[in-house]
């Protein structure tokens, strides 16, 4: 396969936050798919919105993590199926998981995709490009990667999402200790990038529950996004049981009779790059 280039260096300032990245979902690779089940349902939704491919040049996931995304695409697909991510921990679940099928599978950060300019028809990702330093990034090497008329479909996360936890570290110490997820009109801006047709944009509200405030936050680990909550030990005055307790106090009262609410706002996001003609 051509559309390979040897993977280029990170940015600086990014690099140790990426490498906590992928540290983080590295350690999470094992016992990732038995947590992801939103993870699961976001993906197939964005299946069946995602266009035929036509040719038999290469389509790519960013952020492919274990592999379903790619591995249901590329059974539809007639040109060569890559899987990206930054955690190697994940690429190596990831070939585990598909050991026979023949999707390659690369190391790299979606802000700097080691693929040549031209060489994919269709490029996807899902709940990948929020972990991202930029968005813009995102979609500049997308435009790059991708010929004329490509598309790239992709779910990312807005805000609104983790609010109940956002929510609840802010009464326990009022500091943030949730990432910053995207304003809806921020993205729906930043969509509107040079070399791309008009986006297509879905906007829906999922929710997942859990039975303690505990297992709420041991579901986040399990899917390696520990680190956009800081840990309840870490910091602050109060000892970390103490914090801990309180921030339970305070998740409680979000409880509904399904236990307790983690709210995600997902965009789904459908665009083709321009072609030739336009
Ligand atoms: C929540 S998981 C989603 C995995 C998979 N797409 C899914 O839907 O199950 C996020 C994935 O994005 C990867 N990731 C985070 N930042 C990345 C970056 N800058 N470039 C490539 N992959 C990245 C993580 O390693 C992780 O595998």
């Amino acid at each position: 396969m051509t559309a390979m280039t040897p993977p280029r260096r990170a940015a600086a300032a990014g690099d140790s936050r990426r490498q906590r990245i992928a540290d983080a979902f590295s350690r999470a690779a094992a016992g990732y798919d038995g947590a992801a089940q939103l993870q699961q349902a976001v993906a197939d939704d964005l299946l069946t919105r995602l266009p035929q491919t036509a040719s038999r040049r290469a389509l790519v996931d960013i952020g492919c993590g274990t592999g379903y995304l790619v591995s249901r695409l590329a059974e539809r697909h007639d040109g060569p199926a890559i899987g990206l991510d930054i955690a190697p921990g994940m690429l190596d679940q990831a070939r585990r998981r598909h050991a026979g099928r023949s999707i390659h599978w690369v190391t790299g950060c979606a802000e700097s995709l080691p693929l040549a300019a031209g060489s994919v028809e269709l490029v996807v990702s899902s709940l990948a490009v929020q972990w991202c330093d930029s968005l813009e990034a995102f979609l500049r090497e997308a435009a790059r990667v991708l010929v004329p008329g490509g598309w790239l479909g992709f779910t990312t996360l807005c805000e609104g999402t983790l609010v109940e936890l956002q929510q609840a570290w802010q009464q326990v110490d009022g500091a943030i200790h949730v990432n910053e997820f995207l304003p809806e009109a921020r993205l729906f801006e930043t969509l509107r990038a040079p070399g791309w047709r008009p986006a297509e944009v879905v906007m829906t509200t999922r929710r997942t529950h859990h039975a303690t405030p505990a297992d709420t936050l041991r579901a986040l680990k399990r899917i390696g996004a520990n680190t956009i909550t800081a840990s309840a030990a870490a910091g602050g005055g109060l000892s970390g049981r103490r914090r801990f307790a309180r921030l339970a106090q305070t998740l409680e009262r979000w409880r509904e009779p399904a236990g307790i609410p983690t709210r995600y706002r997902v965009a789904t996001v459908l665009m083709q790059r321009h072609t030739q003609q336009d």
